[in-house]
């Protein structure tokens, strides 16, 4: 891809007024994505996947998913929780938890794995790494957001252009967090945004 496409392909993904968001430091206040609604369309809510094995209650709560001694790349995903009406869901729970660098679960602890809020606006920020890979499994996080009092949505996200993604019979396209490149810590800043049902 080009770096011409490349840019394209972030406008097109709603990626100008979020970055412009981050350059400020400003990572609060992102703005809808132009696909909820500019179009006149209902966005289609985020398709829901399995749990799979290792989820665990009760988690801390926190933003910040880096341990310490932690080397890998760091992760900065930020987003915003919607309804299919375009609406924030201000106060939505994230509960994250994904694996480390090598491929592996905290079964016995909480590493890797936290809960958090959006604000008002719906919108939430998660500082982590980005997770190894282990066998069967293409790169991903776990996440279940859900609506104060709403059902709870379980789901996964995606990396583009993972070798291991077409391969994978959970990966969804639509399930792809949206990268731009970006100077400076953390390596990686990505964009989600989940719409919920109701
Ligand atoms: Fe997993």
């Amino acid at each position: 891809m080009t770096p011409a496409e490349r840019r394209r392909r972030l406008l097109a993904a709603g990626f100008a007024l979020p970055l412009l968001a981050w350059r400020t430091g400003a990572a609060q206040g992102l703005r809808p994505t132009p696909a909820c609604g500019a179009d006149g369309t209902a966005p289609s809510a985020t398709p829901p996947q399995t749990a799979g094995p290792y989820y665990m209650p009760n988690s801390p709560q926190r933003g910040v998913l880096v341990e310490a001694g932690d080397s890998a790349p760091r992760l900065l995903l930020v987003g915003r929780v919607l309804t299919t009406a375009c609406r924030p869901v201000a106060g939505a729970l994230l509960d994250v938890w994904h694996c480390d660098a090598e491929g592996h679960y905290d079964n016995a602890g909480f590493r890797h794995r936290g809960h958090l809020f959006a604000d008002a606006s719906g919108a939430y920020r998660l500082e982590t790494i980005v997770p190894g890979l282990y066998p069967g499994r293409t790169r991903h996080i776990h996440i279940r957001v859900q609506a104060p009092n709403g059902r709870p949505l379980t789901t996964q996200l995606y990396f583009p252009e993972e070798p291991d993604n077409a391969g994978d019979g959970l990966w969804q396209r639509r399930l792809e967090i949206t990268f731009a490149p970006r100077a400076g810590a953390p390596a990686q800043a990505g964009r989600f945004d989940f719409v919920l049902d109701g």
